[in-house]
Parts: C-alpha cells; structure tokens; sequence
C-alpha cells in the first residue's frame, strides 16, 4: 500500500520540498501511519532524509525552517504499514549499509526473507523490519556508478508487487522509477517531472502524465525520462478544484453532499427513453459477446462489495442472468465455476485494488470476459479489462465511500437495463426505470436538502457503542453498508443483516442499549420488514426506520423515522444509503474521530 512521490526539476530551488510534501499530502489517502523523504540536495551535495511517525504534518515539523534545502532529486512516501510496526525505523525512505541508495516503495516484496538471509549472509546490516529494506541492499549489492543498471538487475530477484522510485547519492542526476502491480505515472510539468502513485499528486503542477504499465523501468533525469519503450502522454481528467475541500468541514461531508452531481455524470448521455435502455459507450465492443453470457460474477472489495450485492439483484430482476458476488480476495482460492459465456465484472473506485486486479487476472488467465466499473480514469483495472464502465463521480478523497458507491450503484442499474433489454425486459419496463434513474439525482438532492433531522438523530444515538442494521431484498447490502459505514468512521461496532434473519440469532443481542436501524420503504418485503421491526421492539430494542415519505403508520412502531422519497425498489438502495452515510458521519464528528482518515486503513488498498 502507501503512496510515494519522486521530484526532480531542471532548476534546484528551495521550494521543491515543499511542493514534494504538498504533492505527498494528496496521497494521504493511501496510508498515513508514517511519512518520509530522503533527496539529493544540490548545494551541500549530500543526502538528506527525515522520517516520522503520524500523518504527514508530523514530518513537516521535524523540517527545520532556518535551513533553505535544494532537494533534487526528491522522494517522498506515506506508509500504511505491512511489514514491521509503525516506527520512524520502518518509515521509508530506506537506503543501504553506505547510505548511498535509497527507496521508496508501495507494494509487498514476498520473498523478502530469503533475500534478507542471504544479503545478510553477504554483510548486509539491515536497520528496519520491512520487507522494502531488501530493495535497497540488492541495489547496492549491483551498483557499480549507474544506478539504473542496477535496479533492472535487482529486479529480477523480486518476487510481490511494486511502485518504486528511487535515488542515489552516487549517481545523483536521476530518478529511476518502475512498477509490477502497484500504480505508477510521471507527470509532465514545466521543466520539471514528478513520480507519483496517482494523479492526484501532480494536478497542481500538470495535467500531462505518462502511466508506467507492468514490468517496465523508467529513468528520469531533469532534462528527459526514458522508459523502455514509446509512451504518448494522457490527459488528466479532474482538475485540481476537484481534490479541495470546497468550504466543507471533511471530504466525506463534501463527497456525501455532492451525490446528486455525482449521479447525474453517472448518467449523463447514457439514458435512451424511448428504447428504455441505456447506452454505455465502453462496452460497445462487448455488445455481442454480452447477449451469449449466462453467467456474470461480480467481484469487488469494502464498499464496491455491496454496490455488487445491489448489482446483482438488479441484472438477475432485469436480465434473468444468474449472477453471483464475491469477495475479490476470494474469488481466485475458491475455484469459481466459470464457462465460456461467463463473464466476470470488477467494481472498484479506484481500479487499483489489489484483490480486484488479482481476481480479474485470473478470470483473463482462465480466458474470461472480463468486465469493469472503476472511477478512475487509466487505473490499472480500466486497462486490464476487456471492456468497462466509469462512473465519473469526480476524485473521491475520504477513505470512506460514498459518492462512488451511489455511482456503481447508477453504473449497476444502467448495466441492468442494458442487458435486460437485450433480453427479455419488456419495453415499458424499460422504459419507466429509465424514466425513474432520470428522478433519482432530485430525489437525492431532497434527502440533503433536509438532512438537519439526521444530525439531530446522531446526537441521540451517538452514545451506543453497538447498532444492527436491517434490510430486505435490495436493502439487505444498503444495510451492511450502512453499518460499514458507521464502523469505518465512528469506531462503533455494527452488523448489517437480512431482515429475517435476526430471529435466528442477533435477537440475542437486543436490548434497550442495542439500538437497530430498520430499512423499510414501500416495497415488496415492507410487510415482512415491519414484522421484522415488531420483533425488536418486543425485546425492548430502539429503532429508527428508514421509510418512503408519507408513512406515518411507521411513526407508531419506531422510536424515530428518517423519510425518504419514493421511488421504484430496484432503485431504493441508492436513495437509501445517503442518510446512513449522513448518520455515520454526524456521529463519528460527534464522538471527535478522524473523519477522512480512519485509524488502520487506508482509502486504496494495493496489497493482497
Ligand atoms: C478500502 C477502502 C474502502 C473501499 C475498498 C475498495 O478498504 O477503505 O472504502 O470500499 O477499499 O476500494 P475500491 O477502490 O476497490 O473501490
């Protein structure tokens, strides 16, 4: 995991560590446990590195403001520690026994203990636990005055998944930078190139950037970058407003607010009434292939998981397809049963996931069509897939999901359409969940528009240390995703369930301090949901309903009622998730959490 940085400029000045440690605070996101650069600075002609334990304003203090450096070449890293605790000691850079190379490094390096016994065995003196150290020493073990030779050589040895960049006091006037299945690109900039693990680090300085594919090295001197083969440059699709805070107190409240936007891009061009269908350019190439499939297997992981969960009732209530969730990280260990007409379908905002990739290259191992929902413009997973989707819901920078969730959501319902007319799928139902999709960005901008109920709801429950969260059919995932949700960002323990299955068990668990939260809109299961709620409120458990507006029945049985619009059940969930979103984050300010960067995680996680 972790995000790093690389900067090197045609003119050494004293601001490139600033702009290093600013381009590295747009990476936070993948890792924040600790932070570190290490450069070359061309006055004094030595290296220079400082490390810290904590976010990156940590490492900003340890810099002393009466010394001017002029750091070039730079790296940067923000860790999200795998191997070894959080430490300054584990902190990257890592450099080897003279202090000469040093490394920056996202990814895992599995055979890292053989290769430490030997380098060990060699003389290598090894300072931290990481498995990153490796790296460092191979390189030194090859250096012979040019350092790119002496990655490629090291390279070789290395089994496990890397971004690299890396520096050298002896051969200072290069970056070298190489990737095997963690993200990597060099931005453009005038007279100047920047490393990062992904766009958001160099929009403020370019919005030309060349994405480093599997396998390959690239040297980067101030003048030029040579990677071993042509590359044409690509646009950055967000601007650099896009990655700022807009006046809101944290992403999250900012990415939650901006869903009615979000949803609109989702759907934007892609909508045909008259034929209720939509039409999704990326996969015009699949389109003949996509009539003969009978099988589809979502794969996904955290919060894309459940936007799979929704996508899977809806292809199988639109398009009659038989089609099944998994884990990505299960995926490829349990031998799914895929055929020739099975196609299998990643979802992930950010493409970069590693369990995804991983799943999804066994599926093209195994000679399936392999599909994609991402987010991310030129992520690994939109250039390793066959064909896909994007959802367009613009950079979403807080760790926990929201805005991008909704998007896989639309993207899902659309792909429905899609496939069920192509199908069976009569017009006119076609037709009205076109129509419906076309509602849904007003309708969400309703439930924002009059969200003061739900923080007003949060300061009432913000003391319960435990929630169940219930739902039937398309629900059930809005439930568990209502309660990850709630454990990501307030540190509260909670479960999402299937409405009838609490009476087999988690009714044990209900009291007056067990406090549920019942999604019960107008739909098919409403009856059976309230019955559902009935069971708690019989063990004395409180519980705020979601419910369609205009139900005042509920109001008799639960404690509290959060009203929704109405809307058709196939595309409930995605008005339904907006006030958990809301609830969640109203509580986690309350009880004072961290709300863009929950402790432990990480928004991007590229190990397996
Ligand atoms: C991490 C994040 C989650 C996210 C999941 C999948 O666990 O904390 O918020 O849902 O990764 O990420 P992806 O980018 O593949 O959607």
């Amino acid at each position: 995991m972790c995000g790093i940085v690389g900067y090197i400029s045609k003119n050494a000045n004293p601001e490139s560590l600033h702009l290093g440690i600013e381009a590295l605070k747009r990476l936070e996101y993948r890792g924040y446990d600790s932070a570190g650069f290490a450069f070359w600075d061309e006055r004094k002609r030595e290296i220079v590195s400082q490390k810290a334990v904590g976010k990156i304003t940590s490492l900003e203090q340890k810099i002393d403001p009466r010394n001017s450096f002029f750091a070039n070449p730079l790296i940067l890293h923000t860790r999200w520690a795998t191997h070894g605790g959080v430490t300054e000691k584990n902190a990257h850079p890592h450099c080897d026994c003279k202090r000469n190379i040093w490394v920056v490094h996202n990814g895992i390096i599995e055979n890292f203990k053989i290769l430490k016994a030997r380098l060990e065995k060699e003389g290598h003196k090894f300072t931290s636990e990481t498995d990153t150290e490796v790296i460092a020493h191979l390189i030194e073990k090859f250096f012979d005055g040019d350092l790119e030779e002496a990655v490629r050589k090291s390279l070789g040895y290395l089994e496990g998944t890397y971004g690299l960049a890396i520096i050298c006091r002896d051969d200072p006037r290069k970056i070298v930078a190489a990737r095997l299945s963690s993200p990597l690109l060099i931005g453009l900039g005038k007279d100047q190139y920047l490393v990062a693990s992904d766009p958001s680090a160099v929009i403020a300085h370019t919005r030309k950037v060349v994405y480093l594919e599997d396998g390959e090295i690239a040297s980067i001197s101030p003048e030029k970058f040579v990677i071993y083969k042509e590359k044409k440059p690509e646009d950055i699709e967000w601007s650099q407003e896009q990655y700022e805070k807009a006046g809101y107190a944290h992403f999250m409240l900012k990415e939650i607010m901006e869903q009615p936007e979000t949803l609109e891009d989702a759907m934007r061009g892609r909508l045909i009434i008259e034929e209720g269908t939509a039409r999704l350019g990326g996969l015009q190439s699949v389109e003949k292939k996509l009539r003969q499939v009978d099988k589809i297997y979502l794969v996904a992981c955290g919060t894309a998981r459940h936007a799979a969960l929704v996508g899977e009732y809806m292809i199988e209530e639109c398009a009659g397809i038989v089609t099944k969730t998994d884990a990505a990280s299960e995926f490829r260990y349990r031998k799914p049963i895929l055929d020739r007409n099975s196609v299998v379908l990643a979802i992930s905002q950010s493409g970069e996931t590693a369990d995804t990739l991983a799943a999804l290259r066994e599926a093209k191992a195994r000679g399936i069509l392999t599909l994609g929902i991402t987010n991310v413009v030129g992520s690994s997973q939109a250039r390793e897939t066959d064909a896909g989707v994007y959802t367009r819901a613009g950079p979403e920078i807080a760790v926990a999901s929201t805005k991008a969730f909704t998007s896989q959501l639309a993207v899902l319902a659309l792909f429905a359409l899609f496939l069920g007319r192509q199908r069976q799928l009569p017009l006119t139902t076609g037709e009205s969940i076109a129509k419906e999709l076309q509602r849904i960005p007003a309708l969400a901008r309703r439930i924002l528009e009059n969200s003061a109920h739900i923080r007003e709801l949060a300061k009432k429950y913000q003391g319960f240390e435990n929630f169940l969260y219930l739902g039937r059919k398309y629900n059930y995932p809005i439930a568990r995703e209502g309660a990850h949700k709630i454990k990501e960002t307030a540190y509260v323990h909670a479960e999402g369930c299937r409405g009838g299955e609490p009476k087999h068990c988690e009714l044990a668990l209900i009291s007056e301090n067990f406090p549920s939260i019942c999604l019960a809109p107008n739909d098919s299961v409403y009856d059976k949901m309230i019955s559902n709620i009935e069971e708690i409120k019989a063990r004395k458990g409180p519980v705020i309903a979601i419910a369609t507006e205009g139900n005042q029945d509920i109001k008799n049985l639960a404690d509290d009622v959060i009203y929704v619009p109405e809307t058709i059940e196939i595309l409930a969930p995605i008005l339904n998730i907006i006030p958990l979103q809301l609830f969640a984050y109203h509580v986690a300010v309350l009880r004072g959490c961290e709300i863009d960067f929950p402790r432990n995680l990480a928004k991007s996680v590229t190990v397996e």
